[in-house]
């Protein structure tokens, strides 16, 4: 779905990226819309309609949380809602499966430490 970073790989995506076969996206095509979000406070545009899981990796972020018992670092890596693993902070809410959240403009996504809180005072 998304095959390069734009602002990593500016030539490629103007030079129609993967190329003209049949089921590609034609390279004179409109790029797609992207909003800016941020991971862990660094600002990362991400195409319209991705979840918060592509931002996080799109961000080459290290970690999106750290599990509860030995604090072991995990990305997001089933990207349906299966594994868990992308659980965050998005926009202050901890506890969120950061795949199933749609972006939106502005968007915070920060690392979920430890175990979550069930509620703040
Ligand atoms: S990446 Fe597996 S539940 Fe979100």
């Amino acid at each position: 779905m998304f095959a390069l970073r734009p602002d990593r790989f500016p030539s490629a995506s103007a030079a129609g990226g993967a190329g003209q076969r049949s089921g590609t996206p034609d390279a004179r095509a409109e790029p797609p819309a992207t909003v800016e979000v941020f991971v862990d406070g660094i600002p990362v545009r991400v195409p319209l309609g991705a979840s918060a899981a592509a931002a996080v990796l799109l961000a080459d972020a290290p970690l999106i949380r750290e599990t509860p018992v030995f604090g072991a670092p995990r990305l997001p890596y089933c990207l349906m809602g299966v594994c868990f693993d992308c659980l965050a902070e998005i926009d202050g809410i901890a506890n969120r499966q950061a795949c199933m959240v749609p972006v939106v403009p502005g968007m915070r996504i920060a690392p979920q430490r430890g175990a979550r809180v069930a509620f703040r005072p």
